[in-house]
């Protein structure tokens, strides 16, 4: 078993770095409605719109609970979910202007990269023994990138949608994809100093179509210097990518933040709402099947 285990640690990472040095040479996404095009557009300097919702926390617990998964899985379902109801819409505009019945393609490659933390711990409160003891030595970032395939679709069974996320989540757990890209950084700066490594993912997150985070809030209210927190809302500015997407979780509450280049997404809010109406309907399958089960019971 553990020898079995080891072998598949050992491909998914090759093909992992294989992908990401075929991304680096030459392997784009598909060109599609929520990414810039790569050529003459400078996103990375481009103004952002920042909006964001709040969904419930304990609605995303409810599905995690009930299929037996993690917060991750659930999250990165409603997402994959939301972007295919945007873009099934997009494309249903660009159909009916050319008087066809195509929906979405067949085949979408849309990839997100997502920026995995390394330390062993990050709480607030190993962040402020961090900051109290003064130690130099573990200042300063410790991550690597991943790049998660997303798939687009529209399922029948909405709960489809957060089985292929556990599924891409999984597959992406065994392997030391993370690991490989943070040392393969950390040589190129220092062999050939920031310039270079800088080019390198510019050139790399210029040709995925998004940024993806997903992280884990404070569980009880907190105040900064007094001022009670009503939420938090977590965004990045410079990177080369039309959408960014930010989950940050406080207390029962979700906060999803998305970053958008409005040249490419004039619609922002409209891609809010569509991840939004997915929890609720992938929320709605979960009451509806536990309600059978407990019928037939
Ligand atoms: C999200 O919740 C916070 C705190 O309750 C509130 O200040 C904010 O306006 C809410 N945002 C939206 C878009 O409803
Ligand atoms: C839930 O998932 C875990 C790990 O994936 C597994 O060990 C456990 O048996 C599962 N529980 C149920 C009730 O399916
Ligand atoms: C997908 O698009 C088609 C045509 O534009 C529309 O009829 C259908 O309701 C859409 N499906 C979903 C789930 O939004
Ligand atoms: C739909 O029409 C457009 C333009 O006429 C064409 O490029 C595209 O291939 C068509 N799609 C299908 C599935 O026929």
């Amino acid at each position: 078993m553990a020898i079995w285990w080891a072998i598949r640690l050992i491909w998914n990472t090759i093909m992992d770095l294989l992908v990401f040095v075929a991304t680096l040479l030459f392997l784009k996404d598909t060109k599609n409605p929520l990414k810039g095009e790569s050529a003459g557009v400078d996103h990375e300097h481009a103004p952002k719109r920042i909006v964001h919702r709040n969904v419930s926390l304990d609605d995303i617990k409810l599905v995690k609970k009930a299929m037996n998964m993690t917060i991750n899985d659930v999250v990165l379902g409603i997402t994959q979910a939301g972007l295919s109801r945007y873009l099934n819409r997009s494309y249903g505009k660009i159909e009916q202007q050319n008087q066809n019945s195509s929906s979405l393609p067949k085949s979408m490659r849309i990839r997100a990269t997502v920026l995995v933390g390394l330390r062993p711990t990050n709480g607030i409160q190993e962040l402020a023994d961090m900051m109290a003891k003064e130690s130099k030595g573990r200042w300063g970032n410790c991550i690597g990138y991943v790049l998660i395939p997303f798939k687009i679709g529209l399922e029948k069974d909405p709960l489809d949608y957060v089985r292929k996320a556990k599924a891409t989540i999984d597959r992406k757990k065994l392997s030391l994809e993370a690991l490989c890209t943070y040392s393969i950084a950390q040589f190129v700066i220092n062999i050939f100093g920031f310039k270079v490594g800088g080019a390198i993912a510019k050139r790399v997150l210029s040709r995925i179509t998004m940024a993806f985070s997903n992280v884990v809030g404070p569980l009880e209210d907190i105040s900064f210097y007094g001022h009670p927190i009503a939420f938090v809302a977590p965004t990045v500015y410079g990177h080369p990518q039309a959408l960014t997407i930010h989950y940050q979780s406080y207390v029962n509450k979700m906060t999803i933040v998305l970053a958008v280049d409005p040249n490419v997404i004039s619609d922002p809010h409209q891609l809010c709402a569509d991840i939004q109406e997915s929890l609720t309907i992938i929320k709605d399958a979960v009451l509806q099947k536990t309600l059978i089960i407990n019928d037939v019971v």
